[in-house]
């Protein structure tokens, strides 16, 4: 289905789980920040909370009911709008029929998920699918995963072309979550497995890349002069988003190698989450455990506005090939949560009003949207900055 033909429909944004809590935030900034002419509408199962939520947000938009349980109402939204982002998770739990909803009517669709086995499992059914029919399928596009990926792409053009590339990703973070977050994270925790079978089932589908290659591997912990901070491996989607990229994108050179690691100044802080995070995937194996620990953050609850007011986020890149070595720096608020608003937000907007490269199936922010999307950021207030290079 052409792009010209999509324009037709009645909207170009429905933001669907608009009354949650990332998505009441996104609802929030789209009401600020889009222009006049852009069509939207928030979307979600409860007409009366959405109405309500309308009415606070003091603009004409319209109201969609859909709900994950009634697979013809995901449809009619897909079929009423020019792109669908998502914030209805745990994604693995309620996502896929949406994204076949968006791949089958050509509808782009965004999500926030942070599930490597939601992103490999809707890869293997719904991308050749979206290919067809010119629909963007674009997962993570929060600070999972956009600070990173579009970070190493901003770190890659800065160094020379056609020479292999290494880059490292260190991030650090001051930030608390929201309970669809917990849900999300504990049930990705207890499907290790599943996890484990999707990649090997996408690696069966996806081409090889020929002349070329692209890895990410998980670096050992160690204490990074670079940054000066103690550095972890973090087996969290980024790296996987990166490693997409560099594999769609030939300005990622002949040889691409990311390492992404947290950032923890001091060797207690660093042990303690080790722990932290070691004791949560345990408990997340154990269903009363896990249930035990969802009641402690219900969904739809998140940090308050003061909370997110003190949170940040840095992520800084060291990037070397070719005889250069660059270091730069994705820095801002509140990660989770305002940040992500925006950044959801302006992938959408930019879906609808940017001039994009033609892209199709399942690719990433820096694929379809690299350089507009941070231009977008940058006006938003999210800092990317080269720190030094020699
Ligand atoms: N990538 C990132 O950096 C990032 C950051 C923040 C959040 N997230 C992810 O985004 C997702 C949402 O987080 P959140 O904190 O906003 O969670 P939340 O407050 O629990 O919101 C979930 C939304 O899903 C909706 N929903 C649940 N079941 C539904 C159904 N059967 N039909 C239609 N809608 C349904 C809820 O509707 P009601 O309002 O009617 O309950 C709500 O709008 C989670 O998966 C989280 O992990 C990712």
């Amino acid at each position: 289905m052409s792009r010209l033909k999509r324009s037709d429909r009645p909207y170009d944004i429905v933001l669907f789980g608009a009354t949650g809590f990332v998505g009441t935030l996104t609802a929030e900034y789209l009401a600020a920040h889009a222009p006049a002419e852009v069509r939207w509408a928030i979307a979600g199962r409860d007409g009366t909370r959405l109405r309500q939520l309308r009415e606070r947000l003091g603009v004409d938009v319209g109201v969609l009911r859909a709900d994950v349980s009634d697979p013809a109402s995901l449809r009619a939204l897909a079929e009423h709008a020019r792109v669908v982002a998502t914030t209805v998770g745990p994604y693995v739990r309620y996502g896929e029929e949406l994204v076949a909803a968006c791949a089958d009517t050509g509808a782009d669709y965004l999500d926030l998920t942070g599930e490597p086995e939601f992103v490999d499992l809707t890869y293997v059914r719904h991308d050749v699918r979206a290919r067809e029919t010119g629909s963007r399928l674009i997962h993570a596009c929060g600070f999972d995963s956009v600070p990173h990926d579009l970070g190493a792409y901003f770190t890659v053009r800065q160094l020379p072309e056609g020479v292999p590339l290494t880059v490292d990703g260190f991030v650090s973070a001051d930030a608390s979550m929201s309970g669809g977050t917990l849900a999300s994270a504990l049930g990705q925790f207890a499907r290790g497995r599943q996890m484990l079978a999707a990649a090997r089932e996408r690696g069966r589908h996806e081409p090889r890349l020929p002349g070329r290659r692209a890895v990410a591997t998980l670096g050992a912990p160690r204490f990074a002069p670079e940054v000066g901070a103690w550095a972890l491996p973090l087996p969290t989607v980024d790296s996987l988003i990166v490693l997409r990229s560099a594999r769609a994108l030939r300005r990622y050179g002949p040889d691409f190698r990311y390492r992404h690691y947290a950032a923890v100044r001091r060797l207690p802080v660093a042990v303690g989450g080790v722990a932290a995070v070691g004791a949560l995937v345990a408990a997340a194996q154990l269903p009363p455990a896990r249930r035990w620990l969802s009641d402690r953050l219900k969904p739809g609850e998140g940090p308050s506005a003061q909370t997110r007011a003190r949170s940040w986020f840095s992520v800084r890149f060291v990037g070397e090939g070719g005889g250069r070595r660059v270091c730069t720096e994705v820095s801002g608020g509140d990660p989770g949560y305002d940040e992500t608003a925006k950044m959801f937000a302006e992938a959408a907007l930019a879906l609808v009003c940017d001039a994009l490269p033609p892209t199709a199936g399942q690719v990433t922010t820096a694929v379809a949207m690299g350089d507009a999307l941070t231009a977008r950021l940058i006006r938003a207030g999210v800092r990317f900055r080269v720190a030094a290079r020699r």
